[in-house]
């Protein structure tokens, strides 16, 4: 697969006006929380203790299911990560399953958040992720590019410093579900101009698109060898 590094216009434009706006680089509203979690120092081993709490759905390796009903989130920058979980917490992103376990009273503070974020992202990515059925590669990467890449990066692996997600080697249908929640307007916290380039897409585009992104393989230094398992949790 072709990787091309360049950068739009559009994204330096980007980058420009968020370096004004906030030192963390970010163009969409950071909560309290995350402001707060992003300053802390994280322990890994209390990250791998409180992971405990994780893995019943995310699984032990943080790959979470092929069929998408529990998102991969090994290897997932850790500022990813906290917005995540800090905008679930503050009601602005709506996961009626998430929300109990992640919850002040249940997982804790800021720098239990701040630990377990650096712990997942730490494990390495699944190299088996849930495909879609294929299909028109060259479609898929034009559009990939045209729509995606400048926030997203030309292979998927998102930026950490913009909170940008790592989209590359996820399940197909989480990816799918996400994006439709986008489009209808139903992921409160997507980045509004996201919203505007989805909202404009046919259904069947958009599932090429994250096929194609489901395929993309996170870079070596990212990915598990295929029967690795977490020696945390033999
Ligand atoms: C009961 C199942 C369950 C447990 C336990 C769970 N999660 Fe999740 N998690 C989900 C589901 C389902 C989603 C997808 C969001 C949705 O569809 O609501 C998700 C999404 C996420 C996301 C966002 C992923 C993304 O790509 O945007 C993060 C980060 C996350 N979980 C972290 C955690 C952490 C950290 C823990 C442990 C403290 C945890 N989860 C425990 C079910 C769970
Ligand atoms: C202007 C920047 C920008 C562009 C362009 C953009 N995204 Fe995003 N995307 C984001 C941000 C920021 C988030 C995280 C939003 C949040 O904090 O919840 C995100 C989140 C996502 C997610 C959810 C990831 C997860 O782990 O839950 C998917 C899927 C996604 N984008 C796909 C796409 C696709 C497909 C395109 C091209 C059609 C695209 N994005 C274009 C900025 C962008």
């Amino acid at each position: 697969m072709r990787v091309k590094k360049t950068h739009t216009y559009i994204g330096l434009l980007f980058s420009g006006l968020a370096l004004f706006s906030s030192p963390l680089l970010a163009d969409t509203p950071l909560n309290d929380e995350l402001t707060q979690t992003m300053k802390l120092e994280p322990n890994l081993d209390n990250g791998k203790k409180i992971f405990k709490q994780c893995l019943v759905c995310h699984q032990t390796n943080g790959w979470g299911v092929e069929d998408g009903t529990f998102p991969q989130i090994a290897g997932q920058h850790r500022s990813v990560i906290i917005k995540q979980v800090t905008d679930i917490r503050a009601g602005n992103r709506d996961s009626p399953i998430m929300y109990p376990i992640v919850k002040e009273s249940v997982l804790g503070g800021p720098q239990a958040i701040s630990d377990v974020a650096a712990y997942i992202e730490s494990l390495p990515m699944t190299p088996t992720p849930g495909l879609g059925e294929g299909g028109d590669d060259a479609r898929a990467e034009k559009l990939f590019y045209r729509k995606c890449a400048e926030c997203h990066g030309a292979d998927g692996s998102g930026d950490k410093k913009r909170f940008y997600p790592r989209i590359q080697g996820q399940h197909y249908e989480y990816l799918l579900r996400q994006v439709k929640r986008i489009k209808e307007g139903k992921r409160r916290n997507a980045n509004p101009q996201m919203v505007k380039r989805i909202a404009k897409m046919k259904e069947k585009d958009l599932k090429l698109l994250v096929d194609y992104i489901s395929r993309i393989k996170p870079p070596k230094d990212k990915l598990a060898e295929p029967d690795w398992k977490n020696p945390d949790f033999k």
